[in-house]
C-alpha cells in the first residue's frame, strides 16, 4: 500500500472548477527592478509582497496545494553576490514568517536539495514544517534549489536503497512514492510569470497532464486579479487526459 497521490496517467482525476494544486515559477524579479533602476535584490524583496498576496488569494478562492519556484539547482550559477542576498532574504522570511503562517493554518513544507543550505536555513525549514504538520488550510511548498532532474535521481536513488532487489518489473508507484512531493497531488495548474515560456527544470514528472499558463506580468506585479486572470483561463481549458473532446461531453 502506497500513500502517495494518484497518478493521472493511470487514474484519471476529478478536475474541479477551481484548480486543487497550483504551481508557479516566480519569474521576473530582476526586470522589475532593472525597468524601476534599481539593483535586482530590490526586485527579490518586493517579490517576497508578492508571495503573500498570492497565499493569501489562494485560500480566498479554495486553492489546497500552493507551490511556489523560490530558487532552482541552476540558480546558483548566478553571481555570488546576488545567491547569497537570496540566502540571506529566504533565512529572514523564514525567521519572520513561518510563525503568521502557522497562525493562519497553513501548512509549509520546503522540496529541493537541502544539504547546500546553511545549518540555521535547514534548521528554520525543519522547525517549521514540525509546527505547522498538521494545519489544512492550504499547503504552501517552497521548491528550493529544486530541480526537476534531481527529484528523478534522488527518487530512482531511494527506490533503489529500499528494494535493491527490484529490477526490471517495478512499477510507476514504486518510483512515484519517493518524489519529493508525493504529499500533493499533481499541479491542476502551472502559472510563469515574467514572459518565458519554458518549466526551466520545475516539476517535470508532475507536470505531465497540469494546464499551463504563462503571463508577461512579472512576479512583483502578480496580485490577486492576475491570480484570478490565470485561474479563468483555467477553468476555459478542456482537461481530456488523453480521452476525446465527445467523450468528455457524454460524461456530462
Ligand atoms: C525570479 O526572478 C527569482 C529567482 C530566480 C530567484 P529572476 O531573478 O529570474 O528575474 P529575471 O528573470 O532576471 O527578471
Ligand atoms: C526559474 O527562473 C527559477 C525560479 C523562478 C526560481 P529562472 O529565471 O532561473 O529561469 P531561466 O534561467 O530564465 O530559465
Ligand atoms: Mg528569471
Amino acid at each position: 500500500m502506497y500513500f502517495t497521490s494518484p497518478s493521472s496517467t493511470k487514474i484519471i482525476p476529478k478536475a474541479g472548477i477551481i484548480p486543487q494544486h497550483v504551481a508557479i515559477i516566480m519569474d521576473g524579479n530582476g526586470r522589475w527592478a532593472k525597468s524601476r533602476l534599481l539593483p535586482r535584490i530590490a526586485g527579490h524583496k518586493r517579490g517576497i509582497e508578492a508571495v503573500r498576496t498570492a497565499v493569501k488569494a489562494c485560500i480566498e478562492n479554495g486553492v489546497n496545494y500552493l507551490t511556489l519556484f523560490a530558487f532552482s539547482s541552476e540558480n546558483w550559477r548566478r553571481p555570488p553576490e546576488e545567491v547569497s542576498y537570496l540566502m540571506q532574504l529566504f533565512n529572514t522570511v523564514l525567521e519572520q514568517e513561518i510563525i503568521k503562517l502557522h497562525e493562519n493554518g497553513i501548512r509549509f513544507k520546503v522540496i529541493g536539495d537541502l544539504t547546500k543550505f546553511e545549518a540555521r536555513i535547514i534548521e528554520s525549514i525543519r522547525n517549521g514544517e514540525q509546527m505547522t504538520a498538521s494545519n489544512t488550510r492550504l499547503t504552501l511548498t517552497i521548491a528550493a534549489n529544486y530541480g526537476g532532474r534531481w527529484d528523478i535521481m534522488q527518487a530512482v536513488r531511494k527506490m533503489y536503497v529500499q528494494a535493491p532487489k527490484l529490477t526490471n518489473n517495478f512499477v510507476e508507484e514504486d518510483l512515484s512514492q519517493h518524489f519529493a512531493m508525493s504529499y500533493a497531488p499533481e499541479p491542476d495548474l502551472f502559472i510563469r510569470t515574467g514572459g518565458e515560456k519554458r518549466i526551466s527544470n520545475f516539476l517535470l514528472w508532475s507536470l505531465a497532464y497540469t494546464e499551463l499558463y504563462f503571463t508577461d506580468t512579472l512576479w512583483p506585479d502578480f496580485n490577486k486579479d492576475a491570480l484570478d486572470l490565470a485561474i479563468q483561463s483555467y477553468q476555459q481549458r478542456e482537461r481530456r487526459f488523453g480521452r476525446t473532446s465527445e467523450q468528455l461531453q457524454k460524461l456530462k
